[in-house]
């Protein structure tokens, strides 16, 4: 039920099949697959090249580690996040090292990582969702994270799997369209809002 990309432009085959489904199949992640997938998120740009990112990471055959991260979630993303191979939690750095000011990019940066890490698994055949609801206190308890890092945004990855083995209340949007803005509510030139002739 992959959910392709309706695009107005050639976009490359990783943007058009990448979307974040909820059910998943029991298929394991290969560590193969998963190393690449992380290697991805290694290679992004950022500012001063800080590398702000940090990624906690989970695999189903751990179990103890994978209700760790499970149990950081809030409950209506663990009622299917708890059907992913693998679960992560990206984490910024908040300050550059080399002078130890604060880097207003951090989030900007990881987002880059993030977005490539999910780029490297579509272009695999492997299903990533992002989600902002987590408990970012606990994980910071659990994790003993540092001050100077914050939790930016969990990740459930796994192959897509049929929408009949979510929960009720999850099947409709999984099989619902795919909503994006239009084009001229997004680029502009000139002034904002105004949009641009491309
Ligand atoms: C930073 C971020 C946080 C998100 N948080 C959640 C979440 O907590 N729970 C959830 O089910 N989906 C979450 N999503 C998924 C979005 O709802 C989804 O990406 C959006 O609807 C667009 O759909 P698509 O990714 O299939 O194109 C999140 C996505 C991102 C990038």
């Amino acid at each position: 039920m992959t959910k392709i990309a309706q695009t107005n432009a050639h976009v490359i085959d990783a943007v058009a099949h990448r979307w974040s489904p909820r059910a998943f199949t029991d298929k394991s992640v290969k560590a193969v697959d998963l190393k690449s997938i992380l290697e991805a998120a290694r290679w992004a740009a950022s500012a001063y090249n800080e590398q702000p990112w940090r990624y906690i990471v989970a695999t189903r055959d751990n179990e103890a580690e994978f209700n760790k991260l499970l149990g950081v979630l809030v409950e209506a993303n663990q009622a299917w996040a708890k059907g992913a191979q693998v679960l992560m939690l990206s984490l910024a750095k908040k300050t550059y090292t080399y002078n130890g000011s604060n880097n207003r990019h951090a989030w900007h940066d990881v987002g880059m990582a993030d977005a490539q890490l999910s780029l490297q698994a579509s272009a695999l055949g492997i299903a990533t969702h992002w989600m902002a609801g987590f408990d970012g206190e606990k994980a910071r308890d659990v994790y003993n994270i540092p001050d100077e890092f914050e939790p930016v945004a969990a990740l459930a990855i796994g192959y897509e799997g049929d929408p009949e083995t979510l929960p009720e209340g999850y099947r409709k949007a999984e099989v619902a369209p795919r909503e994006r803005k239009t084009h001229d509510q997004l680029f502009f030139t000139g002034s904002f809002g105004q949009p641009t002739k491309l």
